[in-house]
């Protein structure tokens, strides 16, 4: 029996990464620092970790054919990620993320998708089918920063194949109602999850609003990521907000992508949904101690480590 893994289907980016102290005025110019080039993408970074956590992944997206393209696959090789679904569009970009990192650690991102959305309603099928083709038990991870047809039929496939999908509704304004309500874990960030529910999760109870509102928008779970990290868990049978352990935070560039890959991992394991965002909440938090996406996740031992200090308050 092929062993089940993670499918993450979503951006590949080149991240162009600097640290500033705010934007220039409009019209004006201003000095950066640390300046990165460094893989990213949500899916690229989702599988990454996936895969440094030590489980199958499989990512599915597309790139340009430009030189960029080597380096960028080449961390993801590194840890041995399945990149046979990873195309190159002829004549196309790859994707680019302008990311500013500003002194508050809140990163800005100015996204050029390019290739990320050089597919079109045609591919869907394709993508479809490689999820289908997942073995039994396999988790599928979804963002929206492809193209929307693509994203809206993988989490359709997997949904109908009865994999389990997380839905990354990133960006919130591009993802349709049917994804909502076909994904088994929905995880918006708190201005994502202002977008798609009005409320903004500033803190535990307005989490858990936003929460009970998205599964009143068809949601079977909705998992709200607060801005200072921890999140609210409401599903069929459960209601909890998991606290964060607090951290000296610098970048929040990749932490996201941190908490959907954990999650997807702690459930690949069979760890139940809380014991789940507990670990993703962790590896979140551990993520904005350090500058970057991908070169800030944190290993095995450390993740579990941290996760003994994140609680669970119903
Ligand atoms: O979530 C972080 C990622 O979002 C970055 O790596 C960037 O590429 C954007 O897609």
């Amino acid at each position: 029996m092929p062993e089940p893994r993670i499918l993450s289907i979503g951006s590949i980016n080149l991240d162009v990464q600097v640290r500033a102290p705010g934007w220039p005025e409009r019209g004006g110019a201003g000095l950066a620092s640390d300046c990165r080039l460094a893989g990213g993408g949500k899916a690229a970074n989702v599988a990454y970790l996936a895969r440094r956590l030590g489980v199958p992944a499989q990512l599915i997206g597309g790139v340009g054919d430009d030189p960029m393209v080597g380096r960028l696959l080449e961390l993801l090789r590194g840890v041995d990620a399945d990149l046979s679904e990873v195309l190159a569009t002829p004549g196309c970009l790859t994707g680019v993320a302008l990311i500013m990192t500003p002194p508050d650690g809140k990163k800005l991102i100015l996204l050029a998708p390019n290739a990320n959305r050089a597919w079109e309603a045609e591919d869907a099928p394709r993508v479809a089918a490689t999820v289908r083709r997942a073995p039994a038990g396999s988790i599928v991870v979804v963002d929206f920063e492809i193209t929307v047809d693509v994203a809206a039929a993988a989490v359709e496939a997997a949904h109908v194949a009865g994999l389990r999908v997380i839905v990354d509704p990133a960006p919130a304004s591009d993802v349709p109602p049917s994804s909502l309500s076909q994904a088994d874990y929905v995880t918006p960030d708190a201005e994502e999850a202002r977008q798609l529910t009005g409320i903004t999760a500033r803190d535990a109870d307005n989490a858990l609003a936003a929460a009970r509102a998205l599964r009143d928008r068809g949601v079977r779970t909705a998992i709200v990521k607060r801005s200072g990290g921890g999140c609210a868990v409401v599903g069929p049978d459960v209601t909890a907000s998991i606290e964060p352990e607090p951290v000296k935070a610098i970048d929040t560039n990749g932490a996201g992508d941190a908490f959907a890959a954990t999650l997807a991992v702690a459930l690949l394991e069979g760890r139940s949904i809380l014991d789940a965002a507990r670990h993703a909440v962790a590896a979140a938090g551990l993520t904005t101690t350090r500058y970057g996406a991908q070169a800030s996740f944190p290993d095995r031992r450390e993740l579990e480590e941290h996760a003994t200090r994140i609680n669970t308050r119903p």
